[in-house]
């Protein structure tokens, strides 16, 4: 993705014995690098979410992992490591994913050859998370522009309007996305759209990270609080909704950032489709309900406090709630397979039903 005529991925590998990522805490008010050595960084990075969104947290975790086997290739290393790795955010499957793919890759070499094929898989695995969000964007085209068409034939306002929920963009993933990878393929094509980007309280990733994407890239959008999207969908103001997604069971049910499901059941109620836009590698298939899915608890000083920018430009942390007054902070919500209307996969698209999502996978 381009910031100012300067390509980035979210994670680089630097030589082979570092990794840099974007600081998200940092953005929108500032593009700040880190450079990661060890699995310990690496873990503190996703912890803190100076790195985030599913595929991405995967390829950082692999990257991790890779510096640590570089430090100690014993069996024992790489358990442990491991499995420090994959206790840190526990909803996305792909974080997992990776580190089980590293591990099953690295486990029955010799010791000696471990550290240069650690490396070599962590890269394989974001440069196929690259071609995946590529693939996703061509396939979700297809859906935009069938909408495209249709509104092309009516006399009102031809410009589609999508609405998203958090951040599935370039900055969730290696490169381009899973929901925002199929808008800014529609854009670069010409087609007129507009986004709905909901600010995705408590930590703001569509107002703060979405926006900063979308902004980038000349994409026309507009920050709702979360709240509104039901008022635009009543309103006849909203064509789709397209969500990235932490999870997907094998029976189809989607567990995204918290706030998704109430998204879904107004898109139900309005007759807006209702698409969830993901990398294979975020099907669990050892699960057939979405209530299995475990949810993550962040700190209810996500809820109480927020950090802005000052008119001096200092970026500053404030107290928004009564005092003494207690919060809840589950990370994610589950959406059940009957509100979403189609999955868009780098494999293709299919309905949010068991059928549909072994379909993807033909013998
Ligand atoms: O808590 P976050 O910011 O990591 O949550 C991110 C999301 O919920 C994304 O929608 C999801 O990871 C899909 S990213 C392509």
């Amino acid at each position: 993705m381009k910031i100012n005529g300067t390509h980035y991925r979210s994670v680089w590998p630097i030589g082979e014995d570092a990794f840099g990522i974007i600081d998200q805490t940092r953005l929108p008010h500032e593009l700040a690098t880190l450079t990661l050595r060890n699995a310990e960084a690496a873990a503190h990075a996703i912890l803190t979410m100076q790195t985030r969104g599913a595929p991405l947290i995967g390829a950082v975790g692999a990257y991790g992992l890779a510096l640590a086997v570089r430090e100690d290739p014993s069996d024992d290393n790489l358990t442990k490591v491991h499995d420090m790795l994959a206790e840190t955010r526990p909803t996305a499957i792909n974080l997992r994913w990776a580190l089980k793919r590293m591990r099953d890759a690295l486990l029955n070499q010799p010791r000696e050859a471990r550290a240069a094929l650690a490396w070599k898989e962590a890269a394989a695995i974001a440069d196929e998370d690259v071609a995946m969000s590529q693939a996703i964007g061509r396939n979700g085209l297809k859906i935009i522009r069938e909408l495209a068409d249709k509104k092309a034939g009516q006399k009102k306002d031809k410009t589609v309007n999508i609405l998203t929920h958090c951040n599935a963009g370039w900055l969730a993933t290696v490169d381009y996305g899973t929901a925002l990878a199929p808008i800014y393929l529609a854009h670069d094509d010409g087609i007129p759209l507009h986004v709905w980007v909901d600010e995705t309280r408590p930590r703001n990733q569509g107002a703060s990270l979405t926006a900063f994407e979308l902004g980038s890239h000349g994409v026309d959008h507009t920050i709702l609080a979360d709240n509104a999207g039901g008022h635009f969908m009543q309103a006849g103001e909203v064509d789709m909704v397209i969500v990235g997604t932490d999870r997907v069971t094998a029976n189809g049910d989607v567990a995204n950032k918290i706030g998704t499901y109430l998204k879904a059941l107004a898109a139900k109620d309005n007759d807006v489709p209702f698409y969830v836009a993901l990398p294979s590698s975020t099907i669990d298939w050892t699960l057939d309900s979405g209530r299995n899915i475990p949810i993550e608890e962040r700190s209810p000083d996500e809820v109480l406090k927020m950090a802005g920018r000052l008119p001096d430009g200092s970026v500053t942390v404030v107290e928004i709630a009564a005092p003494g007054s207690g919060a809840a902070n589950p990370g994610f919500d589950v959406t059940p397979a009957r509100l979403v209307t189609g999955f868009i996969t780098e494999r293709g698209t299919c309905a949010a039903t068991p059928e549909g999502l072994r379909s993807l996978f033909p013998k």
